[in-house]
């Protein structure tokens, strides 16, 4: 493994010192960072069995299935050396305070949730893969007060959607989703979880009241904005860095039953920039705002996050709309409703809003679907794609955090210019107002407080698509460099160091210092290749 990049090294010099000098943290540190630690030494072998002599509840798999090297990406495939499947919170602390005693840096560990992942975030080369899902626990659901207030505390190996089908039972649900539930509670919060609902509720990572954490160096953490804060704004949005979540407590709402799903097209960017904007900044405004840029209207692969279930005659005149070859903008909204006594307040309210927007009148889309399959809708599409083999494909996506000012420079040029021969999967585009997220989580986002989140869902099939997609994001990302527009990635995947460190830019520092403090021997989540060497080794 290659030592970090030069200039990266006096600053960690310096930031060691400083840290080690104010809280001597987990003393016998001895400062080296000219990996490999004197623990690389021990053969992988040695450490594979010394970790089968480990008493656990659930079980140690030495032979590998393939699986445990993929993930939705598909493009890298790093196998492990092991699998823990682990039963117990203590299964996953003995085994990485082992791994930590033993002082085996070169060995590292990877908690896999869904490996919903796109770039081998969640693989442990020649190391060892925790199995999140295997650590189920019963859902609790907690009312707290005047029972509008209430919380469920899960695994942080549960699937998002189990959480909604158990919170449900009790009439709530969770504020802040992912456009798709299949993802489990660790890996979206070791990211940020956005989504429609993003704009009004902040991220999920701003919508957890409790975390229990296990860190780099095996020992199991309570954190909450009030105890061992620096460990939960560090572990939120943290990239798996500092600790494995076991636990979370997840803020709910009382749920609606119902929901209006609404879709309008733009010819115009400006207009259907503005209108987003419009939507985002009133106060009764709907409860799920997104959107999305159609460059190519036949091909499944292009329409798998839109299909619509087509009963109604209105939708089918929507369906005729010609486009004559031009890029159309789709602004998506949801008004959450139970009925019956709901049902005429959300008429009149989204009656209202609508009439502010500027579409094309004849592209509106208006649909009603219970509040599951409104968020579960990806599910649908996906179960469509498998039966088509089109769902296990490469998939280089690309997201990007582009701040309000540079969004239609950005427009003009990737839209109008880049990605005008072909595209192939969905793009998403929508705003969201950061000035009520919580600043204090690890989550980088661009400087304005108004950004928009840009996706491009891409998927490789056939031959030479792969490497032309990637070619194309690259454009991109050029583009957005060379003309300053201070994006930043989310989902981010950089190769060196260098790179994270200007991801960070500023936060940088504390990003590092917290990495000392939690896992100093660099073994959690190698995948994202952040900290390829131990930053301390204890003697
Ligand atoms: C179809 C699809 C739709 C998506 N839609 C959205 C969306 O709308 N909004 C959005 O924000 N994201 C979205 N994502 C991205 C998704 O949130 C991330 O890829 C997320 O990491 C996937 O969760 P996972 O459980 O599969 O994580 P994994 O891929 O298993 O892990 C991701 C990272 O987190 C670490 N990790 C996993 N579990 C834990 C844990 N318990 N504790 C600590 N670290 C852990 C892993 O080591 C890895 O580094 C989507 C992804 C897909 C494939
Ligand atoms: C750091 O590790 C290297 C290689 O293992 C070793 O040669 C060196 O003496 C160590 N330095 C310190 C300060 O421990
Ligand atoms: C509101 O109700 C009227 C009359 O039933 C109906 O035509 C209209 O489509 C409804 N609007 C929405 C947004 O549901
Ligand atoms: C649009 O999609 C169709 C069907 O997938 C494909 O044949 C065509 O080449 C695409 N056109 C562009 C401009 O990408
Ligand atoms: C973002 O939200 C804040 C607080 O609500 C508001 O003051 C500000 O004007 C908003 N920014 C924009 C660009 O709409």
């Amino acid at each position: 493994m290659a030592s970090p990049p030069p200039s990266s090294l006096p600053l960690i010099f310096i930031l060691l010192s400083t840290f080690l000098s104010l809280h001597h943290a987990n003393t016998c540190s001895s400062i080296n960072n000219s990996a490999p630690s004197s623990s690389s030494i021990l053969p992988p072998s040695h450490i594979l069995s010394s970790l089968q002599t480990l008493p656990l509840h659930g079980f140690l798999h030495h032979s590998i299935p393939p699986l445990a090297s993929t993930d939705f990406g598909n493009i890298y495939h790093f196998p492990p050396l092991a699998i823990l499947h682990p039963h117990s919170l203590s299964d996953i602390s003995r085994v990485i305070t082992h791994l930590f005693q033993i002082s085996s840096a070169s060995f590292k560990i990877a908690a896999r949730g869904h490996a919903h992942s796109l770039q081998g975030q969640a693989q442990a080369h020649h190391g060892l893969v925790i199995n999140m899902e295997s650590l189920r626990e019963a859902m609790r659901v907690v009312r707290i007060d005047d029972q509008q207030v209430a919380y469920v505390e899960v695994s942080g190996g549960e699937l998002w959607i189990n959480v909604l089908h158990e919170t449900l039972k009790h009439g709530f649900a969770p504020k802040s989703w992912t456009d798709y539930l299949h993802l489990t509670v660790g890996g979206t919060l070791s990211n940020a979880g956005i989504s429609g609902q993003a704009f009004r509720h902040g991220p999920q990572i701003d919508n957890v009241f409790h975390l229990q954490v296990v860190t780099g160096k095996g020992e199991v953490v309570a954190c909450s904005k009030d105890q061992n804060a620096d460990l939960f704004y560090g572990v939120l949005g943290g990239l798996g860095q500092f600790g494995i979540i076991t636990k979370a407590r997840i803020s709910l709402e009382p749920a609606p039953k119902m929901v209006k799903w609404i879709r309008v097209l733009y010819s115009e960017f400006s207009v259907f920039a503005r209108d987003q904007e419009y939507l985002i900044s009133i106060e009764n405004t709907f409860d799920y705002i997104e959107g999305f840029v159609i460059m190519n209207r036949s091909g499944i692969l292009n329409s798998w996050r839109s299909s619509f279930n087509l009963k109604d005659p209105l939708q089918v005149q929507a369906t005729q709309f010609e486009s004559e070859g031009r890029t159309l903008y789709c602004l998506e909204m949801a008004k959450y409703f139970t009925p019956p006594h709901e049902i005429e307040a959300m008429n009149k309210s989204v009656e209202h809003l609508l009439s502010e927007l500027s579409y094309i009148p004849s592209t509106i889309f208006l649909s009603e679907v219970s509040y599951v399959e409104f968020l579960d809708r990806v599910h649908a599409s996906e179960l469509k794609l498998r039966a088509k083999g089109l769902w296990d494909v490469p998939h280089p996506w690309l997201n990007l955090l582009v701040p309000r000012t540079k969004i239609h420079h950005f427009n003009q040029e990737v839209f109008g210019k880049i990605l005008t021969d072909s595209n192939n999967g969905p793009i998403l585009i929508y705003p969201v107002n950061q000035t009520r997220w919580n600043s204090k989580t690890c989550l980088v986002t661009p400087e304005e407080d108004v950004f928009y989140l840009v996706a491009f869902l891409s998927s490789a099939v056939g031959e030479g698509s792969l490497e032309h997609i990637l070619n194309q994001n690259k454009r991109i990302l050029d583009f957005c460099e060379e003309a300053r527009l201070g994006v930043k990635q989310y989902l981010p995947h950089y190769n060196t160091q260098e790179e994270w460190q200007s991801h960070f830019g500023s936060r940088w520092e504390a990003f590092v210092q917290r990495k000392l403090a939690y896992d100093p021997l660099a073994l959690l989540a190698p995948g994202h290749r952040i900290f390829q060497n131990a930053i301390a080794t204890p003697c």
